[in-house]
């Protein structure tokens, strides 16, 4: 995306946002693309379905907008547990879209990244990814970062077995071992933490998201499900959030 795509601060005044409002990072849960199927009596995939398409508007947006990363979780290391038929679809859903946004990804200038345990994936979506990874190297937009087969739990058991190799190999001491050694051998090391967390569905949990990186983040729960979420809610939530008094533990000194 040229320079010219992103909304200047007179198109952002005009919908009630200013530069100084958009958050960094934004991470969002996409929830309730079953329930909207159901909802309207068609099988819980149609509304996956569905969920590219907001997908697909999201990112644009967040990219027009400005922001610097947006982290969308797509299939959780627990969704395993859903019926297999789901499961393929789920799959073949996200093969596609790796294949059909490259073009997208690249138009628009997007770093693209993906965290999880994408080993744990089919070969033909991780050589997708790897394809999609490899083309939007040297683009300086947004970065896109996708959580696929992502588990927080699980990357920070996987980053403190690391740690521990170091420590018994004797290349790191214990009492070296600080909040940014953790940070660093983390999925997203190198990646700021989200300033604003987004989960629709009206579900109030984390469902195993970030728990690390989330320590600060202003959260945003919309009771629209994910098929349904677009730019005017996503301007809504970071409205929002610009209204917020981030404290840090602290006190606003301007209070
Ligand atoms: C979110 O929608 C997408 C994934 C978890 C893959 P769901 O499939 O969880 O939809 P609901 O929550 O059952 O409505
Ligand atoms: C969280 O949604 C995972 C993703 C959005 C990919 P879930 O639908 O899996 O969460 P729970 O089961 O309601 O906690
Ligand atoms: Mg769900």
């Amino acid at each position: 995306m040229s320079r010219e795509e992103k909304y200047s601060e007179a198109q952002l005044v005009e919908i009630g946002l200013s530069r100084a409002m958009i958050p960094g990072h934004i991470a969002i849960i996409m929830d309730g693309n079953g329930r909207w199927a159901q909802q309207h009596g068609w099988p819980r995939i149609e509304g996956h379905r569905r969920g590219v398409s907001s997908v697909r508007s999201i990112v644009e947006e967040a990219s027009r907008l400005g922001l610097g990363q947006l982290t969308l979780y797509c299939f959780s290391s627990e969704n395993w547990k859903r019926p297999p038929k789901e499961l393929s679809l789920l799959m073949h859903l996200l093969k596609q879209y790796l294949v059909e946004e490259r073009r997208e990804i690249q138009r628009q200038g997007l770093q693209f990244r993906v965290i999880g345990n994408t080993a744990g994936l089919d070969p033909m979506i991780q050589k997708e990814m790897q394809k999609t990874i490899d083309a939007s190297e040297g683009n300086n937009g947004m970065t896109l970062c996708l959580a696929i087969n992502y588990g927080a739990r699980l990357e920070i058991t996987e980053a403190m077995q690391r740690i521990a190799k170091s420590v018994k190999s004797g290349q790191l001491s214990p009492e070296d071992i600080c909040e940014k050694t953790i940070a660093d051998h983390l999925m997203t090391a190198g990646m700021p933490d989200p300033d604003l967390l987004i989960r629709t569905a009206g579900e109030y949990r984390i469902s195993n998201f970030l728990l690390w990186q989330i320590s600060y983040s202003e959260i945003w729960v919309s009771e629209k499900q994910w098929p349904e979420f677009r730019e005017d809610d996503l301007r809504d939530a970071i409205r929002d959030f610009a209204r917020r008094d981030r404290r840090y533990g602290g006190l606003n000194p301007l209070k």
